[in-house]
């Protein structure tokens, strides 16, 4: 394990601290059903972590369409609000199992703590599910210009925390993050499947494999 002194933790929003990520591919289903475009849960790995923008670009190419900007900005407009009426319905029970008793763990030890998510909903969110004041900083899909695997938002995250980007952990469950951290320079952890997080220098399926010693061994 590398060795680390001050440390801060990032953490992803969609799929790591509430599975929203399954409310994203039914919106993004409705569409792709409107739109007679073949979309998959297979398909829709490609989307975690992605931009709301980019997202629409892949399910047009998986159709073979090119639309006009207007249209284009329509779908990405009606697919939101497919998603906010999701959202709209979310309380702490929406929480991943054994999540809160990570951020409690680490906030006992006082490490600075933040949420790195390429989502523009994240901030109402993280109200809905009551864990906005666990976060010392949130950077969000409003504060960045380039999307994962692009590592901007957690280098943002790391600037705000005070952190050097080499002392930071990253929990994600996109691919796309897990290489935004990698090449950060940051500890990857994967949350989900192995054989699909296989960059990830740790792995759990959950936060319920999680024990605080994995925690205290990376912040001592
Ligand atoms: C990421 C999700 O967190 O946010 C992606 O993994 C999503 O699937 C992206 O496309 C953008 O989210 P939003 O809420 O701004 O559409
Ligand atoms: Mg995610």
């Amino acid at each position: 394990m590398k060795q680390m002194e001050a440390t801060g933790f990032i953490f992803d929003l969609d799929g790591v601290i509430v599975d929203t990520a399954k409310y994203h591919y039914l919106a993004w289903k409705k569409l792709a059903d409107e739109l007679g475009i073949d979309f998959t849960k297979e398909d829709n790995e490609q989307f975690k972590g992605v931009s709301r923008k980019r997202c629409l670009e892949i399910l047009l190419e998986m159709g073979g369409l090119t639309v006009s900007q207007e249209q284009f900005d329509q779908w990405m407009v009606e697919k939101n609000e497919d998603y906010l009426e999701y959202i709209n319905t979310m309380d702490e029970k929406e929480i991943l199992p054994d999540v809160v008793k990570v951020l409690d763990h680490l906030k006992s030890k006082h490490i600075p703590m933040a949420l790195g998510s390429a989502s523009k909903n994240a901030r109402p969110i993280l109200e809905k599910v009551k864990l906005l004041s666990y976060f010392d900083t949130i950077v969000d899909g409003n504060a960045v210009t380039k999307a994962k695997p692009d590592p901007e938002v957690f280098l943002i995250a790391a600037k705000q925390l005070g952190v050097a980007a080499g002392d930071c952990v990253v929990f994600e469950d996109a691919v796309a993050g897990i290489q935004a951290a990698n090449a950060a320079d940051m500890v990857s952890v994967g949350i989900g499947e192995q054989k699909i997080l296989f960059e990830a220098d740790h792995n759990f399926t959950n936060f319920t494999e999680i024990d605080v010693k994995f925690l205290d061994a990376l912040i001592n």
